[in-house]
């Protein structure tokens, strides 16, 4: 089997920076070319410098400036971050030097710098392949961004501006039309570094969300605090993904420690920052010196040394040295001579010198974050820190992400605590916080839930998602939901996140994500380690590492093992980085390893197998897999039946004309025909769908199918014509099937067709056709199934009974209707079952035994919900109306026929051949609630249609509906003439039950007339 074949393309998040010299062509004419050419150089080289200072890659040289990418080809969450900072620091290099060249040699010379962030498609491009490029709008964008930036100055759109808020300080210059973009686009200049340096800082600023759960991990800190402050120095390491609440449960921690009066020092490694080392130990020992950014040196001096002199006095000769790491040099005392590594370590011994000081009582807290950026410097200085504390009242508070783990992990002072999501009901809490409690939100909960795994970064990033693109409404604490939040994309924020993340997997890794991502929410071992085409060993490798980092986890382990994705955020995330070329490919092999496997589960995997094949544009395959799906999906799941023949259609219509796609071309929209009547379509569809069929059965010569196609066009029931015309075309096509002396046709268009006579009250047609279906199927109850009945014989059983009821034979009508029900039931037809119970509900009803009748309609209209189908269940609803007015509910009853109406025009787009039948049941209903004129009106009505279109069947029934509305509006003439009518119909066609109602009811008028 092929495996997916690997494009190193993707789709991924970066940002574009562009950056020039304005003017640079005047400027050229005034100096020397061999000059000029030295000052370009420079100045491409400070561009460079600041692009690979903040991990960035520059992409190409413009002839006056430089493009730049940042997270790509390597992911960074904080791109949008590294780009400006890479911005201020050109701005700062290029004013300096430009300054200088003017003192110099008068020239006149500045930096433009534009930025955008979003998706672009990353790649190598060209034969070599070493011409890596991103291409894509958000580049064209960061282009207009320059060109319109002024001197000096840096420019960024609104999609970076979203990434970077808080972090660094922007000036809105507010909206520009931009060539090339198809709405206005807010402009932001770039002014300086903001004061946030994590996301807390930024959720901070701008307002917390309540803190939900965390008892007990707030419990283990506190143990563990206790230990320190008796002189048993401890470390924690809080571990886990992004997002979780690590930041934020030291936060609240350190709230409680200085509460308490304890000191606690802060520092976090950057993602940014690893190029700058010790950023980290010099935040703590700043903020352990109580030194801030601005503070004049001397006094930044004299801190240091107040504090550390007063712990012990011999830490004086060490003052140089920590004022020149500090940052603020002594020029009396200068440093001692050292190589870097010499000084490492004397700064390290200090540091441990200092924590482990037998004259400090008070307990000092440490918090470091954000371990898996550290730098190895911080890293060793502070092992050997953790390392030196024994004994003394210390506590080092440090987190990290899984994919990381601390070298001193293993030492005794050291726990690790692992912070889960949050469960549904803090997530429910924290949701009610965020978005508020307007019953319009109800229901959120456990699909947000879902979606983020109980992430509160992405909760709150998705609600502020939903919020900005218009699906919440009001403001914050108090939305309101405006419309289903079932297409609303992954904010970018949290995108930024979770594809750096994918991006730092080993290749395995990563290519078994995608491949996950692309095989399902859930996928096997086995078809995963097929899909993806790695053998056994580099499998089992990725996973641990997939499983290690958190992406995915093992849902099943026996008898095959199944993972799932922690978030389905992760897996959108993972699809939607792969060019849609590769994806293809994957479900292509997806589909293959489905099969593959499951050789014993074919039928029930062939929609998702077609489906995998559809996205993999293997359209043969799709096909004849969605044909197998139709067929499986049979006249259990009508509609989904539906749904698929409908897709092999499409499909086949895609492919190459050849003798197996016009074949299930043809027999595609067969079967959609035969569930149009079924679950509904409107006839147009449906005239288009034959006609089509026939032309193409036509072409290929095929009789066979244009005899089942002629078949099901005179079978169709729902089509608004006469009976007579209806009778005619059954006639013809019955003649049609005997010719063939195919068993299953003769047998097939008896089963459709006897429905017609039916209809026209022909009760002898009706039990001749029945008669003849029985004899030719010879008691084989599968000769003719399928076709348009799904079990003939149990049809044909039914439609006898139904005879002898309408012949006021109930006993007879019972027994056939049992062994019709026996039948139905062996064959395992959910649908012709529901028609047989919705006949005997109301035989129970007209034998008096109301109750049961009830109940059994009722149940039956559940049963019928399940089978999704229209047709099956407007009638149940029909007939259990036709219950509820034996029962005297004449409310229930209008309810319920107003229903069974409902549905079936909804879906139809017409009323059927039961219109009348049911309009008759709804004027009774009125009757009952003595709404006489409505329930005239509408009985008339049924009159009306039933003569028109020869509906000999409900003509009796709705005469009878309409006298006894007369009657008892006390119109009694005109209720005689309509009961007189009805009396002559029925017995025209030989409906003896209904003649005896006929006669009660003319008693009554009778009655009515001698009061
Ligand atoms: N228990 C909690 N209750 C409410 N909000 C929380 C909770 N934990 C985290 N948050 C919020 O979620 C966001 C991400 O949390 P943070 O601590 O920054 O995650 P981490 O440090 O694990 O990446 C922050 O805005 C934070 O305020
Ligand atoms: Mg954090």
């Amino acid at each position: 089997m092929q495996a997916a074949t690997k494009d190193d393309a993707e789709r991924k998040q970066v940002t574009v920076l562009f950056a020039d010299v304005s003017g640079s062509m005047d400027l050229a004419e005034q100096e020397d070319p061999e000059e000029w050419r030295k000052i370009m150089q420079r100045f491409f080289s400070m561009l460079g410098e600041s692009v690979t200072r903040f991990e960035g890659t520059v992409d190409k040289f413009t002839g006056d400036g430089i493009m730049a990418i940042f997270g790509a080809p390597v992911a960074h969450e904080d791109h949008a971050r590294r780009a400006s900072y890479a911005a201020l620091r050109m701005l700062d290099d290029v004013a300096e030097y430009a300054a200088e060249l003017r003192r110099a040699k008068g020239l006149n010379f500045s930096t433009r710098i534009g930025i955008n962030s979003g998706e672009v498609v990353a790649g190598a491009i060209g034969q070599t392949g070493d011409g890596y490029t991103a291409i894509g709008h958000t580049v064209g964008l960061a282009q207009r961004m320059e060109t319109l930036a002024e001197p000096g100055k840096a420019y960024l759109t609104e999609h970076t501006a979203e990434l970077v808020r808080g972090y660094l300080d922007l000036n809105d210059l507010g909206e520009f039309e931009i060539k090339g973009a198809s709405r206005p686009v807010q402009v932001f200049e770039l002014t300086g570094v903001g004061a946030a340096r994590s996301r807390l800082d930024l959720a901070r600023e701008r307002g917390f969300s309540r803190f939900v759960g965390r008892e007990e991990e707030l419990s283990r800190l506190g143990d563990a605090l206790r230990r320190a402050r008796s002189g048993e120095a401890t470390a924690v390491g809080v571990v886990a993904e992004p997002g979780i609440g690590k930041s934020r449960l030291y936060h609240e921690f350190a709230e409680r420690c200085r509460s308490e009066e304890l000191e606690v020092f802060e520092a976090q490694a950057q993602a940014h920052a690893q190029s700058s080392p010790f950023l980290p130990i010099l935040q703590m020992l700043r903020s352990f010196y109580g030194i801030g950014d601005r503070d004049p040196e001397q006094l930044a001096r004299e801190r240091i040394a107040g504090r550390s002199l007063l712990l012990d006095p011999s830490f004086a000769d060490d003052l140089p040295l920590v004022f020149d790491f500090l940052g603020v040099p002594d020029p009396d005392r200068p440093v001692p001579r050292m190589n870097p590594d010499g000084r490492q370590r004397a700064l390290a011994d200090f540091l441990c010198r200092l924590v482990s000081n037998p004259a400090r009582r008070k307990t000092l807290v440490l918090i470091v974050e954000d371990l898996h950026w550290i730098d190895d410097g911080s890293q060793r200085m502070l092992h050997g820190l953790i390392e030196g504390m024994s004994g003394t009242p210390t506590l080092v508070l440090v987190n990290y992400r899984p994919e990381h783990s601390p070298p001193w992990s293993d030492s005794p002072a050291f726990e690790a605590l692992e912070l889960q999501p949050l469960d549904q009901e803090d997530t429910a809490k924290l949701l009610r916080d965020l978005a508020g409690k307007d019953p319009s939100l109800d229901g959120l909960d456990e699909p947000i839930h879902e979606r983020t795994g109980g992430n509160p970064f992405f909760i709150e990033e998705i609600v502020r998602e939903l919020a900005e693109s218009g699906y919440l409404e009001g403001e914050r604490g108090a939305y309101r939901l405006a419309r289903p939040i079932e297409d609303a994309g992954v904010p970018v924020t949290v995108q930024a996140v979770l594809s750096a993340r994918i991006d730092r997997l080993t290749p395995h890794a990563k290519q078994l994500l995608q491949v996950a991502s692309v095989v399902g929410k859930e996928v096997s071992g086995q078809a995963l380690g097929l899909a993806a085409g790695l053998d056994e060993e580099e499998m089992e490798e990725a996973l641990r590492e997939l499983i290690g980092a958190g992406f995915l986890y093992e849902a099943e382990m026996y008898p095959q093992r199944v993972f799932a994705f922690r978030h389905p955020l992760t897996r959108e995330v993972a699809y939607g980085t792969q060019l849609a070329d590769q994806r293809a490919a994957t479900h292509a092999a997806a589909a293959q390893a489905l099969i593959q496997l499951n050789p014993d589960r074919l039928d029930e995997l062939s929609a998702l197998i077609a489906d995998h094949f559809r996205q993999g544009n293997e359209t043969l395959e799709a096909a004849r897999w969605s044909a197998r799906a139709g067929h499986w999906a049979g006249h259990s799941r009508p509609r989904d039946a539906l749904r698929l023949w409908h897709q092999v259609t499409e499909l086949a219509d895609e492919l190459e004309v050849d003798e197996e796609t016009d074949a299930m071309a043809i027999a595609s929209r067969l079967a959609q025909l035969q569930y149009a009547w079924r679950v509904g379509m409107e006839l147009d569809e449906q005239a288009r769908l034959l006609s089509e069929a026939e032309e193409i059965a036509g072409r290929r010569g095929d009789l066979h199918s244009l005899t089942l196609l002629r078949l099901t066009a005179s079978a169709l029931p729902g089509v608004q014509r006469h009976t007579d015309e209806w009778l005619a075309a059954v006639e013809e096509t019955r003649r049609l099937a005997d010719e063939s002396g195919d068993r299953h046709l003769q047998v097939a268009i008896r089963a459709a067709g006897a429905y017609a006579y039916l209809c026209a009250a022909d009760f002898d047609g009706y039990e001749r056709t029945l008669d003849e279906m029985i004899e030719l199927a010879g008691g084989d109850p599968t000769v003719g199934a399928g076709v348009v009945i799904h079990s003939p014989m149990a049809w044909a059983e039914m439609g006898k009974g139904m005879v002898r009821r309408e012949q006021g034979d109930l006993d007879g009508a019972g027994e056939y209707f049992e062994r019709a029900l026996r039948l139905a039931l062996d064959a395992d037809d959910p649908e012709t079952t529901s028609w047989i119970r919705s006949n005997q509900a109301g035989l129970l009803a007209m034998r008096g035994d109301v109750e049961a009748g009830l109940a059994l309609a009722r149940r039956n209209c559940e049963l019928t919900k399940r089978i999704g189908e229209v047709f099956s269940r407007s009638l149940a609803i029909a007939n259990l109306a036709w219950a509820q007015l034996a029962a005297e509910e004449f409310g229930d009853a209008l309810e319920s026929i107003e229903e069974a109406d409902r549905i079936y025009r909804e879906a139809m787009k017409v009323g059927g051949e039961m219109e009348a039948w049911r309009a008759q049941l709804r004027a009774q209903a009125l009757t009952g609630l003595g709404r006489t004129d409505e329930a005239t009106e509408e009985a008339k009505w049924a009159v009306r249609v039933s003569r028109e279109r020869g509906l000999l069947w409900s003509l009796p029934l709705s005469l009878l509906s309409l006298g006894r509305a007369l009657n008892v509006a006390g119109r009694e003439e005109a209720a005689t003439e309509a009961l007189g009518e009805a009396e002559r119909v029925a017995r025209e066609t030989g409906a003896l039950a209904c003649l005896a109602d006929i006669e009660a009811e003319r008693d009554a008028v009778g009655a009515r007339a001698r009061r």
